[in-house]
């Protein structure tokens, strides 16, 4: 069976990331930007291991200048994941990398994104909210600017605050500042956790940023009392099985913990984070999770219901989403 219809829910992609080669590739031409060392010979990109992901992913996204690219960019991203079947997305937005975290420069590129969320809603049915992300490795005070820009700009469309980047650098708490200033303003909260720190990264998040959602989470698994603990919260993990295979944190899909964290109750979800660098696709990940540990139906069934609870759209919006994963929705 092909999965591609089921409806879906993806809460954990970076708008940057999802950039496909080709687009960054034409937007260079446009720019007679050098963008040497980002793609291999077929044309994908090329990465080492982390670090050097981070750094070409940087690299790539430096051909975004203003919001015309990035409405351009959106505009090909909500197309592909309406065509593999999500109904409703939130974007990992950047401040950093739309206008340099200058409020102002920020508003007009989230006008752009709007507009075409807009546009994307009306053609394809597809509802996208922002989540604005601070990048770990550009420091606790960049991040403080960037939570600002989340607070002044908190509503409809920006629901949520965030941190990705290089996890192993600081710690969480150093990052409290911008994590309550968004709480205060209104936005649900989710950071990078457990994917290159370990277990004791996600138990930072949950204690110092009571973060309502964890990004990946996964290296809780080598801790049962963390697992447990989960579990009991119902805090939600928005795991990325392809991202994690792609960047070399397991060999396999069989070797993945997605399987043992919804075995122990901890309440998982599936997104694709970066899908051209992994070379995946919602679609793909729901093939994969089928074919290395059999789930079916009733498992992808779960995975966007427990979505739906975790989304941080409003009330109203969910509702109608409740009604679209109904088989006569
Ligand atoms: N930014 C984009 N993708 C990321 C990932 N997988 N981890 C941390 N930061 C990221
Ligand atoms: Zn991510």
């Amino acid at each position: 069976m092909s999965w591609q219809e089921i409806p879906k829910l993806e809460l954990h992609l970076h708008l940057e990331g999802a950039a496909p080669p080709a687009f960054i590739r034409g937007l260079a031409q446009e720019k007679s930007v050098n963008l040497s060392g980002v793609f291999d010979a077929q044309g994908n990109y090329a990465y080492r291991d982390f670090a050097h992901f981070l750094q070409v992913y940087e690299a790539a996204t430096s051909v975004l200048r203003s919001p015309e690219d990035y409405a351009r960019l959106l505009t090909e991203v909500l197309a592909q994941q309406a065509e593999d079947g999500v109904i409703y997305t939130e974007h990992f937005l950047s401040p950093d990398f739309c206008g340099r975290r200058d409020l102002s420069a920020w508003r007009e590129y989230l006008a752009a994104m709007q507009e075409v969320a807009g546009q994307a809603e009306a053609q394809h049915g597809i509802i996208l909210r922002g989540v604005v992300t601070c990048i770990r490795h550009f420091g606790p005070d960049a991040a403080r600017e960037t939570a600002l820009c989340a607070a002044e700009t908190a509503g409809d469309f920006v629901v949520g605050f965030g941190m990705g980047g290089d996890e192993t650098r600081g710690r969480q708490g150093d990052f409290a500042w911008g994590f309550d200033c968004a709480r205060e303003a209104g936005l649900g909260l989710t950071t990078h956790a457990g994917e290159f720190g370990g277990a004791d990264s996600v138990r930072q998040a949950l204690d110092d940023l009571r973060v309502d959602r964890i990004g990946h989470g996964v290296r809780a698994i080598e801790d049962p009392a963390l697992v447990e603990r989960l579990a009991a919260s119902g805090t939600v993990l928005e795991v990325c099985p392809g991202s994690n295979l792609g960047l070399g944190l397991y060999p396999q899909m069989r070797a993945h913990p997605i399987e043992r964290l919804r075995a122990a109750g901890v309440p998982v979800t599936v997104s694709t984070d970066d899908p051209p660098f992994f070379r995946t696709t919602m679609t793909r990940e729901y093939e994969a999770l089928e074919r290395a540990f059999d789930w079916g139906e009733g498992q992808f069934h779960a995975l966007a219901q427990t979505a739906l609870a975790a989304a941080f759209c409003d009330d109203e919006t969910r509702k109608a989403l409740a009604k679209r994963l109904t088989p006569d929705g």
